[in-house]
């Protein structure tokens, strides 16, 4: 006999699907208990999922910090010994010194935060938005893997790519248009400086990562945690890798984002000004391991609203595009051979999918090893 009563996971899924107001909706009816569908596994399953030791649930360790100011103050040789040595040992670095004006970090939060603070329902933004199909530009969804993951995520998100073939202006709700087109801009230059910095940290010329399109794709997530009743009982975001190329990550002060590192949990404090850039997928497949994608999730609080704004560099499905990623071939030789096949972006990226994030014993990326 089972503990506990059967219950129609489908049909409460749907239901949530069909206010079309996502997690915050849920939270501004009052609900003072965190619903079946969010609930996660007893504490010990999920840090054990990937088959290796059980995750420490807290380490004292920091994400590196740097100065990226350092580059004009002509120390650009330590500055990418700094980039180098933390992709490879955190796969995760803060930056300051980054170039982008405070004030467009400030007006990206703030217009995220706007959007998602209204309501949803008949008639508004959120309602028109509301769309989980992968080709659309610009969509507002409560989990894009509602209907596949074992666990729903406390957290809603609207959702815009931004590059190749940029969204009209009349696609982004007004409250955040200007705002988030702003911002995309600022950290698409973010993302040049860095893919020059990666290149230089591998050894390769400083355009290499861009001439061979790491920074064609922009998409955009801009997430929202509501506070969460009973946070114990829920995840923000589960544990994953992400799957492109680069992610640089905006998130507000409340915190709650963190890292796996040395087999525990690592927090990645709030630093007001600073980026959190984290290699992803494909970046490590590209280095041949020089660099790592790590895993991460962000932990359900019961403060905020939380902000976040994900940049992915990264193509995903669009467009079709036929290059061909692989171990870059100036960084392998006899002894240091290949450690994954090539594969398409898209096919990449199906493959990811298909695994969804917290997919049990494997990582999408192991998987392409040779
Ligand atoms: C992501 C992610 C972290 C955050 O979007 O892939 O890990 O702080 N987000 O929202
Ligand atoms: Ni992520």
């Amino acid at each position: 006999m089972s503990a506990t009563p059967a219950y129609d996971r489908a049909a409460e899924l749907r239901a949530l699907d069909a206010t079309l107001a996502g997690v915050r909706g849920l939270v501004a009816s009052g609900t003072a208990h965190v619903p079946r569908i969010f609930r996660v596994p007893g504490p010990e399953e999920p840090l054990q999922a990937r088959g290796g030791r059980p995750a420490q649930e807290r380490s004292a360790a920091t994400v590196p910090v740097i100065d990226l100011g350092g580059c004009g103050d002509g120390d650009r040789a330590g500055v990418v010994d700094s980039i180098r040595r933390a992709a490879a040992e955190w796969g995760f670095f803060q930056v300051t010194g980054h170039g982008v004006p405070g004030e467009a970090m400030a007006a990206a939060v703030a217009a995220v935060r706007a959007f998602h603070d209204a309501d949803g329902g008949e008639g508004s933004d959120k309602a028109r938005l509301y769309s989980r199909e992968p080709g659309k530009a610009v969509k507002y969804h409560c989990n894009f893997d509602l209907y596949q993951s074992p666990v729903a995520n406390w957290r809603d998100t609207l959702y815009l790519r931004m590059e190749p073939d940029p969204p009209a202006a009349e696609e982004l709700p007004k409250s955040c248009r200007d705002a988030l087109f702003g911002y995309s801009k600022q950290v698409k230059n973010l993302g040049a400086k860095l893919f020059e910095l990666l290149s230089e940290a591998l050894g390769l010329k400083p355009s290499y990562l861009t001439d061979i399109e790491c920074d064609l794709g922009q998409i955009v997530l801009c997430h929202y945690y509501p506070p969460c009743p009973q946070p114990e009982l829920a995840i923000g975001t589960s544990r994953h890798s992400d799957s492109g190329f680069l992610t640089i990550l905006l998130q507000d002060e409340i915190g709650g984002l963190q890292i796996l590192h040395e087999d525990g949990w690592v927090d990645v404090a709030p630093t007001p000004g600073a980026f959190i850039v984290n290699i992803g997928d494909l970046l490590q497949l590209i280095s041949n391991d020089k660099f790592r994608s790590v895993e991460h999730r962000v932990v359900a609080k019961n403060a905020g609203p939380r902000v976040s704004i994900a940049c992915f560099f990264s193509t995903h499905f669009h467009p079709a595009s036929t290059r061909i990623y692989g171990p870059i071939k100036e960084l392998v030789s006899d002894e240091n051979p290949p450690l994954y096949r090539e594969t398409l972006v898209r096919d990449y990226l199906a493959h990811y999918y298909s695994i969804g994030l917290d997919g049990g014993a494997k990582t999408a990326l192991s998987d392409f090893r040779l």
